[in-house]
Order: C-alpha cells, then sequence, then structure tokens
C-alpha cells in the first residue's frame, strides 16, 4: 500500500521491516541487525533512539504536544532558536522553523527574492546554481538543483535559473591540481555575474560536499572565492547545510571551515539527531529589515502546519546538547581519521576497482570503478546494496559511488563490520564495464 520513496515501482523489492533502533543498530522483526552506516540519510547523527534525545520528547510530551506558531510561541521553539543563533557565530537574526530540508530550502530561496522585491529591485531574479548540486524534491528545491534524473521530468514546471559546473576538487573541471587551483572552476559564475550585475539574487549552494549529486568535495577556498563574488555583485549566498550541518565536516557548520558569513542558510536531518522531523531557515539581519514594513503585501507568507513543533524543537536541544559535549569535534576528527585507514587499505587490496577515495569529517566517499556505467541509475546498484543488507549493514550507493556517513558514536567494530563487508562485497561481485 506504500509509494516507498526513491524506489523504482518496477519490480521493486521488500522492504525490510525494522521494528527497534539503537545506537547505530537497527533491528527487523526477524530479530537480525543492520549497523546503520548512513545514519539512515544522514539524519541519525547520535545513531537511533538516543536516550537524552527520548528522555526530552517524553518530557515535553507531558506537557505540550503542539500548538501553531502564528500569534503563539513556547520555550522549545524560543531556546531553539536562541541556540541556533548562538552555534552560528551570530551571523544571523531570525529563525524560520519548517519540517524538511526541502522546505528550508524553499524558504531560503523565496525570502532572497521577495527582499529584492520589497526594496524595489525587482529585475533581480535569477539564481545560479551548480550542475550536481541537490537541494530536495520540491518544485523550487529541484528548480535550484542540477539537472539529474531526480527531476528532469519535471523541467517544465521548473523555475529558470542558470547552472554552472559544480567545483570538484577530485576531478576538477578546468584541469587544475590543488596546488595549482586559483577556484578556476567559479569563472564561468564571475563572467556571468560581471554581464549580468544587476540580475541575480542569489547562489545556492551546498558547502564542501555535493551530497546527493555524487559525494563531491571542493576545497573551503572556493566557498571563500565564492562569497567575494557574491558580495562583489550584491547576489546573497544561500547555503544549504541540510547534509553537513551539525558535525557531518567536523566542525559544527561547514561554512565555519571556510569561515565565511552567509546570508542564509538551512538545516534539517541532524538538527533533530534524526528522531523528529524539524528544520530550520536562518536569516540575516539585512534580509530580515526589508520585511519590517506596514504594506502587507511586504510581508512574508510561508508556514507550515506543524512547523515548529515542541516535540520536535525539544528534540533537537537535546541533540545540539549532545553536539556541545566536550571533545565532540575531536571524536568527529578521529572518526574521519578511522575511516580514512579502512578506506586506505581497500584502495590499497582493490587499486583497479577504486576510482577514487576521499573522506572529510563522518563522511568516506569510495568511488567504484565502472566505466562508462558511472552515475547514479548505474545498474550494479541494486545488488550491491543487498550484498551488504546480507551482511548486516546498510549502505546505500549513490550509483557507482559507495559512501558512508555514519552516526558520530559508530563504535570500532562496527566500524571495522562495515569495511569487511565492503571488502568481501569487492572480492565477490563483478561491478561490471
Ligand atoms: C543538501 C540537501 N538539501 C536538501 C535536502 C532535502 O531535505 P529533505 O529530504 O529533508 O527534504 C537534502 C536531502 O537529502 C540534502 O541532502
Amino acid at each position: 500500500m506504500i509509494w516507498y520513496p526513491f524506489t523504482l515501482q518496477y519490480e521493486p523489492d521488500s522492504p525490510v521491516k525494522i521494528v527497534r533502533g539503537e545506537k547505530e543498530f537497527l533491528y527487523d522483526e526477524g530479530g537480525n541487525s543492520y549497523i546503520d552506516a548512513i545514519s539512515s540519510w544522514w539524519a541519525n547523527i547520535h545513531g537511533h533512539n538516543h536516550p537524552k534525545i527520548i528522555q526530552a520528547i517524553r518530557d515535553q510530551l507531558d506537557r505540550l504536544d503542539h500548538v501553531l506558531l502564528a500569534g503563539f510561541t513556547h520555550e522549545p521553539a524560543e531556546t531553539l532558536a536562541a541556540q541556533l543563533m548562538k552555534i552560528t557565530d551570530g551571523l544571523f537574526h531570525k529563525v524560520l522553523y519548517s519540517d524538511n530540508g526541502s522546505s528550508a530550502v524553499e524558504i531560503m530561496i523565496k525570502l532572497a527574492y521577495q527582499y529584492f522585491r520589497n526594496i524595489g529591485q525587482s529585475e533581480r531574479t535569477t539564481f545560479i546554481k551548480w550542475n550536481t548540486s541537490y537541494h530536495g524534491d520540491t518544485i523550487g528545491a529541484m528548480s535550484v538543483g542540477g539537472d539529474s534524473v531526480f527531476n528532469r521530468v519535471f523541467s517544465g514546471l521548473l523555475f529558470p535559473t542558470k547552472e554552472f559546473p559544480a567545483p570538484n576538487c577530485n576531478f576538477c573541471p578546468v584541469g587544475k591540481l590543488p596546488d595549482s587551483c586559483r577556484t578556476e572552476c567559479l569563472r564561468t559564475i564571475e563572467e556571468y555575474l560581471e554581464a549580468h550585475p544587476n540580475e541575480v539574487a542569489g547562489i545556492v549552494i551546498e558547502p564542501l560536499i555535493l551530497g546527493s549529486g555524487g559525494m563531491v568535495f571542493y576545497q573551503e577556498e572556493v566557498l571563500r572565492s565564492l562569497e567575494r563574488t557574491a558580495k562583489k555583485y550584491g547576489a546573497f549566498l544561500l547555503v544549504d547545510e541540510v547534509f553537513t550541518g551539525f558535525g557531518r565536516t567536523g566542525s559544527f557548520f561547514a561554512y565555519q571551515r571556510a569561515g565565511i558569513r552567509p546570508d542564509l542558510i538551512a538545516v534539517a536531518k541532524g538538527l533533530s539527531g534524526g528522531s523528529l522531523p524539524i528544520a530550520a531557515t536562518l536569516v540575516c539581519e539585512k534580509i530580515h529589515s526589508a520585511f519590517v514594513n506596514p504594506d502587507p503585501e511586504k510581508g512574508f507568507y510561508h508556514g507550515h502546519t506543524m512547523t515548529g513543533n515542541p516535540l520536535a524543537c525539544r528534540a533537537a536541544l537535546a541533540s545540539i546538547e549532545l553536539l556541545q559535549e566536550p571533545g565532540f569535534l575531536k571524536r568527529v576528527q578521529e572518526l574521519e581519521k578511522k575511516i580514512n585507514v579502512g578506506l586506505e587499505s581497500l584502495e590499497r587490496e582493490f587499486p583497479h576497482r577504486i576510482r577514487n577515495r576521499r573522506v572529510l569529517g563522518a563522511v568516506g566517499v569510495l568511488e567504484l570503478e565502472v566505466g562508462s556505467q558511472a552515475g547514479y541509475t548505474y545498474p550494479g546498484n541494486k545488488i550491491l546494496k543487498k550484498k551488504f543488507l546480507e551482511k548486516g549493514v546498510l549502505l546505500r550507493p549513490l550509483g557507482n559511488v559507495l559512501y558512508l556517513a555514519p552516526p558520530y558514536s559508530i563504535s570500532d567494530s562496527s566500524l571495522e563490520k562495515v569495511f569487511n563487508a565492503i571488502r568481501q562485497t569487492l572480492s565477490e561481485t563483478d561491478l561490471g564495464k
């Protein structure tokens, strides 16, 4: 009866029925356990059913389940907004809640667009995006995503944007090596802005890692250079931290690694540690000020029924508290080292089957060598997923891009099991050409 997401309806495999989760493990109805090596779509950063998050939700449930957030407020929403401001270096002035990453991105786009209308610069309507980016599945979020199998069929419904080649520091689109790089990959964007200095409302990006587009990595200097360009031409920098936020890259937020100052950021996934749906868009003062106006036409009309749900806010506060425990970032950095060691040894063992290895924070990637079949629709993908599951490991390669994004608390023995599952699978599987 359920139409499962991202599941081809032609001969779908039956889904695994999960009845319980604890730490990095999921348990099915037959008592089998699976190591969740991708944090259930990158959300369960502390593992499943973390006792502190569960307790926080229980406590909140005794007091208030839900209340609309217009004309009413509540302590969890207020405290969470204050926390979000604190952990983002005081760059932002307002927090707009929603309940998924796509909506948080839509809100960024709508705010940037309306800002220019509100201040009388209606010619600024264009959004710049990268060709391998992904920002979600709603129409607006798809519009600012790169052309892919996810959104191609809807191209007639998407609003027009300007698409540029994404940076990729492992396979540089302009043939540079890290040592010789002067962020030449951004030149086409700079040229476009120079030629159309008053048309661009914003540049929408995933910082440091383009996730669903194939776990593509790029260097911090690209962010700094892009920020300079955006500021020079008066375009806003819209930073989608839905995947990279809350420690995933080894700092609280990826933008902080580069020391840039985004105008808007979107967060979701790890915000509640994967326990309840909640997302947020953080807005700088400049943008907010354009909405402080008695004219109702200049108001911002976007809110979802469950916006700022108290249970989800409380869960998010508990998750952030866990991130603030002493030594937390150090633990992610240690995990980064362990992932690197494990993947490096796999690369040594299978030099002809691995095209590239890269690691940043708690994200480790092995790009498999599959010749001309490379890409999201790589036909061997289904069999790989099945083989990992048979070995008790939940891994969902993006096409031929095999990656780990485990809960930060994953144990050494579980990590070893993940590497062994990859090892065994690579040795027994014909990846194709
Ligand atoms: C970078 C990025 N932005 C936005 C989204 C969309 O988030 P959601 O699935 O919560 O709508 C995703 C989801 O994978 C993402 O990776």
